[in-house]
């Protein structure tokens, strides 16, 4: 009884949390609408690979590359439902190619790597895009929670297995990059717990959407660190508020999905500053956060070397048999 009366009190905390966080990142993103503008660079002959790409944020950031010149490797799980989209008169001169990926799973995240290398010797950009927000509890295959799983550990196997490529890919007058799509929402879990990572008891899908994105935020600090002596750098963004289909699981989206549309961002809004991360000049020998195109501060939990350390190894661990 006492358990439930604390974990409801904490579900409050967190919703209270979200409602302070997304009022102000809504604010925020009003302020600096013309900062969050993004630039075509050419990019032609280069390769880039996306989670995600075929709907949502991550396609407009497909589109937006695609402006670049590039030609983009796109994971999705549905590959059918994905050709149909690029198979528009829209998309009709971009390079692309699209593989089956299902981030809940280690051996489809290996798999997927497994072709990019098969066909592919230079990868200059991974953009690790996918994401899901307050899902019910789920083990995944591997044994983790999905939002860890989804949004954060199989986008690390993701960058392990691609990094050999990525380091061999960027040049001393131009790096590699790597972008991770973390959120404000990493804001609302003050640590990592890592003993509680994927337990169902006192599982609150809020805590698990923002220590996810924790996740991504402090691994993109130790690896632009841990990298600053080879040819890529990490960044990590934050798109914005974006109504998409990220929110279908709320409140505010069931009842009111009008007001979405009218306070948050398109997802051609939400591509500026992730495009922008990728290709910017600006931005060259550059890692750290950033939103609407501009350098931003994150939880300072994130720049804790210990931690950054502790998430690496613990990662590391839980998925070692899939590293070649
Ligand atoms: N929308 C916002 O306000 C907001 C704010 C901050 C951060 N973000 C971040 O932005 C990123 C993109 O979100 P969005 O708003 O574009 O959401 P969205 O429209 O719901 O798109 C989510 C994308 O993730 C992919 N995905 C979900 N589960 C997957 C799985 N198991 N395996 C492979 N792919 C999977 C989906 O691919 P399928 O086509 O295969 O379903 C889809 O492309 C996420 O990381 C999100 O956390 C969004």
């Amino acid at each position: 009884m006492i358990q439930f009366v604390l974990n409801s009190l904490k579900i409050i905390q967190y919703q209270i949390l979200y409602y302070f966080l997304g009022f102000f990142a809504i604010i925020d993103d009003l302020k600096n609408r013309e900062h969050n503008k993004f630039n075509i660079v050419s990019k032609r002959g280069k390769v880039a690979v996306i989670t995600g790409g075929a709907r949502g944020i991550g396609l407009e950031v497909v589109k937006k590359l695609a402006q670049c010149g590039m030609h983009i490797i796109i994971g999705c799980r549905n590959i059918e439902a994905g050709q149909k989209i690029f198979q528009q008169q829209i998309f009709s001169d971009v390079s692309i190619e699209i593989y089956e990926l299902d981030l809940k799973s280690f051996t489809s995240v290996s798999r997927f790597a497994q072709k990019i290398l098969f066909r592919h010797n230079q990868v200059h950009l991974l953009i690790n895009n996918a994401g899901v927000m307050f899902v019910p509890y789920e083990k995944c295959e591997d044994g983790y929670e999905a939002h860890w799983t989804i949004n954060y550990l199989s986008h690390f196997l993701l960058t392990e297995l691609l990094l050999p490529v990525l380091k061999t890919s960027g040049s001393n007058n131009e790096n590699a990059r790597i972008i991770n799509v973390s959120s404000c929402a990493h804001e609302a879990s003050p640590l990592i717990d890592f003993d509680k990572i994927s337990k169902r008891k006192g599982y609150i899908p809020t805590a698990a959407y923002a220590k996810s994105k924790l996740a991504q935020l402090i691994s993109t600090k130790y690896y632009d660190k841990k990298l600053s002596n080879s040819n890529v750098q990490v960044l990590a963004v934050h798109p914005g508020i974006v109504d998409t289909e990220l929110f279908n699981g709320t409140l505010l989206k069931k009842t009111m999905p009008w007001i979405l549309r009218y306070i948050c961002k398109t997802p051609e809004e939400g591509s500026r500053c992730i495009t922008y991360a990728c290709v910017s000049p600006k931005l060259e020998g550059h890692g750290g956060y950033y939103a609407n195109c501009q350098s931003v501060k994150n939880l300072p939990y994130a720049d804790d070397d210990k931690i950054q350390l502790e998430l690496y190894n613990t990662s590391k661990v839980m998925v070692e048999h899939f590293l070649m």
